[in-house]
């Protein structure tokens, strides 16, 4: 037999080479080429093969108008899990979750499928309902940590396989289990394909085999897959174009809790979020992320904990600190943003960043400097997004600016007051979307007053909906006036000025 030619396939973007390279012409990255198996020699995946030999037929063309059904749906219980699928499972689909090493995705899947399986088959002819085929520990581990979550005498089927044609082969059946887990994708391998187990090849080649028969069958599959140490799931971009649904699940290690993320769904929104706290007997759905984020704050926490703060007023807080009414997808999160400003020891002011976005903080403290005459620049700063929290929205730069501001001038800002809405620029703040959603969170957990830039003639509407007293901020000079009126810079001309509170 003649011996087929090496290729080698780059393990970051799939990218194919015929010599091996230090740097993959592709992504620019090192050292990601490994040998794998050319195309040429791959089976026809493990399927009969029968359908491959027919001749061709025509293409039954349909217009857009038509019957639909819209797929049968599996809620798993998990208000936060389901949340973040759009509503539930869908029948058929494939999801990918990723996710740092030992942040708990085993542990969410076994609850998951533990939760699901009372609940019986989804599609007609499958009785049992959640499988769990683990490729990475031992059943004894897997049953250990049931035990542990309190989920042991839940009707989940276990196995322990790595071979994806055992896998197929137990599943390619009239009724297979509604949910099946695979714990993880880097772990299963073809036994028709050369390279190891966790090669782009193989992964590629073992998901694309799972999800046809999880649509052939109707169940739902999940694949577990790890995060490489750039933070994307290995065998990157191929996975994630091939599955309905990828989200991931993230958290910081010194904290509690953990989010769950949709980054594509194609069944629902993505950017919805999840948020479970890790505890000794699994993870706890957070029905109230807002509280838990806020927790620890030493006038608003204890606000919200219903204690009493003398008087809501700024007395005993410290300053650089602002919290920052957000958006994740549709539901609105209070998160506290910290900032310290120091001066600077070494010519070049160091920055250190948590949770937000360097180069929009290197553009928030030059609009500080250029628009309002504060020398914020000149400084080392850090800023910190409490609760490990990490937000990508334009809207947190008012409240980012207001920490910062409040920290050079030593000014706390007033302890009821949230914060929000997007820098130009300019010096403007312009208005951002959900104000509503915002506002009414923040009334929720006990705040009075907010600070946000407000479109003409919508304050009065969006003030009273939500009970607060709302101050437009139309422009940064404004919220640099409100926390230092004393020391703030003329240099503003004062007919830009627009403070209002409205009743
Ligand atoms: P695991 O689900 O194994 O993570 P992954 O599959 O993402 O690698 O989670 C392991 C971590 O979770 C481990 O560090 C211990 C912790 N944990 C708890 O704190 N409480 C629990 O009840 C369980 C099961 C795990
Ligand atoms: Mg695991």
């Amino acid at each position: 037999m003649a011996r087929t030619q090496a290729r080698f396939a780059c393990q970051q973007c799939g990218a194919v080479h015929p010599k091996w390279t230090g740097r993959c012409d592709g992504c620019g990255a090192w050292n990601s080429l490994i040998e794998e198996l050319p195309r040429e020699a791959l089976p026809s995946g493990l399927g009969k093969g029968a359908g491959d030999r027919r001749g061709s037929r025509a293409l039954g063309f349909v217009g857009l108008t038509g019957p639909s059904l819209l797929p049968p749906r599996r809620q798993t219980g998990i208000a936060e899990f389901d949340r973040v699928c759009g509503g539930g499972f869908v029948a058929g689909s494939a999801i990918l979750v990723g996710g740092d090493p030992g942040i708990g995705k085993s542990t969410l899947l076994l609850q998951a499928a533990a939760a699901i399986a009372p609940l019986g088959g989804l599609s007609s002819g499958q009785t049992a309902s959640a499988a769990y085929v683990t490729g990475e520990e031992a059943i004894d581990q897997v049953r250990l940590r049931a035990e542990r979550l309190g989920v042991a005498t839940s009707s989940v089927l276990l196995a322990a396989a790595s071979n994806v044609r055992d896998i197929i082969a137990s599943l390619d059946r009239e009724d297979a289990p509604g949910l099946v887990v695979i714990d993880s994708i880097q772990t299963m391998y073809l036994d028709t394909l050369d390279s190891a187990p966790g090669t782009v090849s193989q992964v590629r080649a073992a998901a694309q085999e799972l999800i046809r028969v999880a649509k052939r069958r109707g169940f739902v599959l999940v694949l577990v897959g790890h995060v490489t140490k750039e933070g994307v799931i290995a065998g990157p971009r191929v996975l994630e174009h091939m599955v309905d649904t990828v989200l991931y699940f993230e958290g910081e290690r010194g904290h509690q809790f953990r989010i769950l993320r949709a980054v594509k769904n194609r069944f629902g929104a993505t950017d919805e979020i999840g948020v479970f706290e890790m505890s000794d007997c699994g993870l706890v759905e957070v029905p109230n992320p807002s509280a838990l984020f806020l927790a620890g704050r030493p006038t608003a926490g204890a606000k919200v904990a219903g204690d009493n703060a003398p008087d809501g007023s700024s007395a005993g807080q410290v300053s650089g600190s602002a919290v920052f009414a957000g958006m994740e997808g549709t539901r609105p999160v209070l998160v506290e943003v910290q900032a310290l400003v120091a001066p600077a020891v070494l010519g070049t002011p160091r920055r250190a960043v948590v949770g937000w976005d360097g180069t929009r903080l290197a553009m928030i403290t030059a609009v500080l400097d250029a628009r309002c005459g504060l020398s914020v620049g000149a400084n080392d700063i850090y800023l910190n997004i409490a609760g490990g929290l990490r937000i990508v929205e334009p809207a947190a730069d008012l409240a980012v600016a207001a920490a910062l501001v409040s920290a050079l001038r030593e000014t706390p800002v007033p302890a009821d007051t949230v914060v929000f809405g997007e820098i130009a620029l300019s010096g403007d703040v312009r208005p951002v979307g959900h104000t509503e959603a915002r506002l009414k969170e923040a009334a929720k957990l006990g705040f009075t007053k907010a600070w946000m830039p407000i479109r003409r003639g919508r304050r009065r509407e969006q003030a009273v909906a939500a009970g607060l007293e709302t101050a437009a901020i139309g422009h940064l000079s404004e919220l640099v006036e409100r926390l230092a009126p004393k020391r703030a810079p003329r240099s503003q001309p004062l007919d830009r000025r627009r403070i209002g509170v409205a009743s």
